[in-house]
């Protein structure tokens, strides 16, 4: 049977024990993904059959993996990268030629993989290397070349001699091999050295013994970085988010500050919207055009619509905001929160599995829960759906045009009808039909003059007790004891009688 070209294989079985983590390395997230999942996205366009080895947390890495069109291959117990590609073997079978990705060097792009493919291809070498040069090669295997230019070994820095240690073309980790000259090859490798595994990048110098031929084919050193530790996972967060935010304004957004804008890889924006300092914009959220989104916002797996304006300091996740709604300073939309367009929530306002119609309002202090709302309603100052009886969350569904006056506590289940009104301060129990006014308070008593007698009684109080008190017989006044001896002693310790 005729073998299919070419598969891809990305290592991610690994512990990555220098992170000093209890989570697999390559479920480490930077630039809002976990590592694996960058670097599956960028093998996808190749076309290509995608296994991923798995074996620490195998089943959280397949989890994440498999949706996004991956096999898995498990590698139990982890004896090293060439250990890992031996255990592939079955699955490779099919193929002539594989291109191999470690897990945990997300920043690698689908065009770099691609030259790579191409570069092998056109070429007799048995195998192809990614190599970068780097100021600093601290921790990578080292690129050993002959005088013709090809490599005749990879030596990884813990065994490397002072000479090779100054080389400072490093392995990427990336390889694209022919792989019939290499399973015989893999069954070779020893695991003669510190980390006692059996390391793929021995097969370079196996290769070169056989009298095969190794390229290397050069990448820029920012595609390289791996994420050994959690400060090479801070530079490679932060690198993502740069070419995010670069990516964003290229595209026609406005970010001020952008070294303070924190945006998801998934997160989608239109032109001309403007993300002020401090925005954090989160997982699967998109935001239309021409939106404004102020300082300290953070916004998770939501939607904003065309035009919309969230004012500072909002925390909104799994929510909608419509096409020209306005949002905050200071609100909370969460769990299903909506706003139809034009709809407007102001200062200290909570939503949560709430809908507000077109053009409805609800501008300040207000707890809004498992409610519907219709449009042009007004929701007054301190409106609180008492959703929750302890047991079951209830709904509150207002109609349109009604109006709630401020301080309203509306006990849910219940319903208010169209172009209703309920009075400022009511505790409301029962449904209101349409049309109707609900008033459900204390009727207020008013008493005149009431404050005025008051203080002419307080007053006549304050100047009896300030007069002097008539002389004693022998003309000697009282004299009031000092506040301290009419003090109880203190019940201290040392003052505690002794039993
Ligand atoms: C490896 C290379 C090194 C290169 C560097 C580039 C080896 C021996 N060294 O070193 O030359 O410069 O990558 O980033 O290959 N893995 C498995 N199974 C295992 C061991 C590892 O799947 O048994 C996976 C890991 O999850 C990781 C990848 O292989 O995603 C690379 O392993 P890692 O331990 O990070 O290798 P490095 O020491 O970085
Ligand atoms: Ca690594």
């Amino acid at each position: 049977m005729a073998k299919q070209d070419i598969a891809t294989v990305i290592l991610a079985a690994g512990k990555g024990t220098r992170l000093r983590s209890r989570r697999a390395k390559v479920l480490h997230r930077a630039g809002g993904r976990a590592l694996v999942e960058h670097v599956v996205r960028a093998v996808q366009p190749l076309g290509a059959p995608i296994f991923v080895v798995v074996g620490h947390q195998a089943e959280d890495v397949a989890a994440l993996v498999r949706p996004l069109g991956a096999q898995t291959v498990l590698q139990e117990p982890q004896r090293g990268t060439g250990h890992a590609l031996q255990v592939a073997r079955k699955s490779l079978a099919p193929f002539r030629r594989a291109i191999v990705v470690p897990g945990d060097a997300p920043l690698v792009r689908t065009e770099t993989l691609a030259a790579l493919v191409e570069a092998h291809r056109a070429s007799e070498a048995a195998a192809t290397v990614l190599t970068a040069v780097l100021e600093n090669p601290a921790g990578y295997g080292r690129i050993v070349r002959g005088a013709d230019g090809a490599v005749r070994a990879i030596v990884e820095e813990k065994s490397a001699s002072e000479a090779e240690r100054a080389i400072r073309e490093i392995n990427s980790g990336v390889y694209c091999f022919d792989l019939e000259k290499l399973w015989d090859l893999l069954a070779e490798l020893r695991p003669e050295n510190v980390h006692r595994e059996l390391y793929l990048t021995d097969a370079v110098a196996l290769l070169d013994r056989r009298g095969e031929r190794v390229a290397a084919q050069q990448a820029d050193a920012a595609e390289i970085p791996g994420c050994n530790t959690r400060a090479e996972l801070a530079d490679v967060d932060r690198l993502f988010r740069r070419r995010k935010l670069e990516e964003l304004m290229a595209s026609g957004v406005t970010i001020y500050l952008p070294e303070t804008v924190v945006v998801d890889a998934e997160v989608e924006i239109g032109p001309d919207s403007i993300l002020d300092p401090g925005t954090h914009l989160l997982g699967a959220t998109r935001v239309g055009s021409d939106v404004q989104i102020g300082s300290g916002c953070v916004i998770a797996d939501s939607a904003i619509e065309d035009g919309a304006v969230i004012r500072p300091h909002c925390v909104i996740s799994q929510s909608r905001v419509g096409r020209g709604a306005v949002v905050g300073p200071f609100a909370h939309l969460r769990d299903g929160a909506e706003l139809a367009a034009g709809a407007r929530v102001g200062n200290y306002v909570e939503m949560k599995k709430s809908r507000l119609g077109e053009g409805a309002k609800a501008m300040h202090l207000t707890y809004l829960g498992d409610a519907a709302i219709g449009r042009e309603t007004n929701i007054g100052a301190g409106t609180i759906t008492c959703n929750f009886d302890g047991v079951r969350k209830n709904p509150t569904t207002i109609g349109e045009r009604a109006f709630i006056g401020s301080g309203t506590e509306l006990v849910a289940p219940v319903e208010i009808g169209d172009d209703a009104y309920v009075a400022a301060g009511s505790t409301i129990t029962e449904s209101v039909p349409p049309d109707a006014l609900a008033i459900a308070r204390a009727r207020q008593e008013t008493k005149p003059g009431w404050a005025r007698v008051r203080r002419a009684k307080l007053a006549a109080e304050k100047s009896a007790a300030a007069k002097p008190l008539p002389p004693k017989a022998n003309g000697s006044r009282p004299v009031a004891k000092p506040a301290r001896a009419q003090r109880k002693p203190k019940r201290g310790k040392s003052s505690r009688p002794v039993r």
